[in-house]
């Protein structure tokens, strides 16, 4: 474990695990279809790959960067720092993101992608933080939610470190 870390709250075997069967559950839902996964960078990076080679069905990536903060407005607001290249009319749309928080992110993300003429938005989340939303969002398929804790690892950053962790750790107080 990283001297870095208190506690592995998700194992590298469990996240595998459960990863694998949504990517089971996914290929199910799609069959037929051939979606693009949007991932959003960079913490959704590790999760995205992962999900990858559970998928059966056709499928195509692209990535989005965002940064959200909140605005005067009850609605949060979403910065696009690097945007898809690819045109998302017409198609069906599964945003791949690391965790969902306050959703802000993830509900600005969904009504862009639906603005601009996606067939369908679907979303799927490694991790989610229920007690945090302010946004309503529906997760599609969710690989676990957790407490009300800052958590590192797995693609996930503490001021851009620990992305490379292989498990979903806490870290130690010391190290804020
Ligand atoms: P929100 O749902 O718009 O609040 O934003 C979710 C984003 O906040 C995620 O994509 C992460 O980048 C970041 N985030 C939220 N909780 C954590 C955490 O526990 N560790 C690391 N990043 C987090
Ligand atoms: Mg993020």
């Amino acid at each position: 474990m990283h001297a870095a870390i208190k506690e592995v709250l998700i194992s590298e075997a469990e996240i595998q695990q459960r990863t694998k069967q949504l990517g089971a559950e996914i290929s199910a839902d799609y069959a037929g279809k051939s979606p693009l996964l949007v991932a959003l960078l960079k913490g959704a990076i590790p999760f995205l790959a992962e999900l990858l080679k559970y998928l059966t069905i056709d499928c195509e990536i692209d990535f989005m960067d965002v940064s959200s903060y909140e605005g005067t407005e009850s609605v949060g607001k979403v910065r696009i720092d690097k945007d898809l290249t690819t045109a998302v009319k017409g198609l069906d749309i599964i945003l791949v993101e690391d965790i969902i928080d306050t959703g802000r992110t993830m509900t600005t993300v969904c009504e862009l992608l639906k603005e601009r003429g996606a067939k369908s938005v679907k979303v799927v989340s490694l991790l989610d933080k229920p007690s945090r939303r302010v946004m309503p969002i529906k997760i599609d398929y969710l690989g676990f939610a957790i407490e009300n804790k800052f958590v590192v690892g797995f693609g996930l950053d503490y001021n851009q470190k620990y992305r490379n962790l292989p498990y979903i750790g806490i870290l130690k107080e010391e190290m804020y």
